[in-house]
């Protein structure tokens, strides 16, 4: 039978424990997830590409059917290229709805093969963001709850007040 393929994308400046969660829970409901960091052309990075790569697979290493890949295109084009079925999103606040229900439609349009799938975000996530988290690190707060342990040395390393200063 056919492997069914699904898609995670997203920026992962710096992969989260909601982005996590949904990963986690995407891997339950098909045979194999890519997790492929992507531009967003409307943001600046604070992590360089290869950076956001590394930390989603140590971060996912313990999920079997998991791989994590780079690409710089359109989404629509890679869901193709892999031959995907879904494209695997999760859902906080309604203000994330708009944004994302036009992304949903435009990869619909540009490739009718692929679906849209929309996770809940885990009640813990629901405010939950790669930028809260790099605000929080960069002012010296906590954010071992946010982040998956693996990777909590290496944002501190690059963001935290202490480590700026040696
Ligand atoms: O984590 P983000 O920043 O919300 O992820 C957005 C992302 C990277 C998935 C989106 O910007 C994207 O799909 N970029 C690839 C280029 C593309 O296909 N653009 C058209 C989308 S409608």
């Amino acid at each position: 039978m056919k492997k069914r393929i699904a898609i995670c994308p997203g920026s992962f400046d710096c992969i989260t424990m909601g982005h996590l969660d949904i990963i986690t829970r995407a891997a339950l409901m098909f045979d194999e997830i890519i997790v492929v960091a992507m531009n967003n052309a409307e943001k600046h990075y604070t992590f360089s590409p290869e950076e956001r790569i590394e930390m989603i697979k140590k971060s996912t290493a313990g999920i079997k059917n998991v791989t994590v890949e780079l690409f710089d295109g359109l989404l629509a084009d890679y869901a193709a290229k892999k031959n995907a079925c879904a494209i695997i999103k999760g859902l906080r606040a309604m203000s994330d709805f708009e944004y994302e229900f036009q992304m949903a439609l435009t990869n619909k349009k540009l490739n009718p093969a692929v679906e849209t799938l929309f996770l809940t975000t885990s009640a813990q996530n629901m405010y939950l963001s790669s930028s809260m988290v790099k605000q929080i690190a960069s002012l010296g707060g906590d954010i071992s709850d946010f982040v998956p342990p693996v990777i909590l040395g290496d944002i501190l390393k690059k963001l935290s007040p202490k480590s700026q200063n040696l």
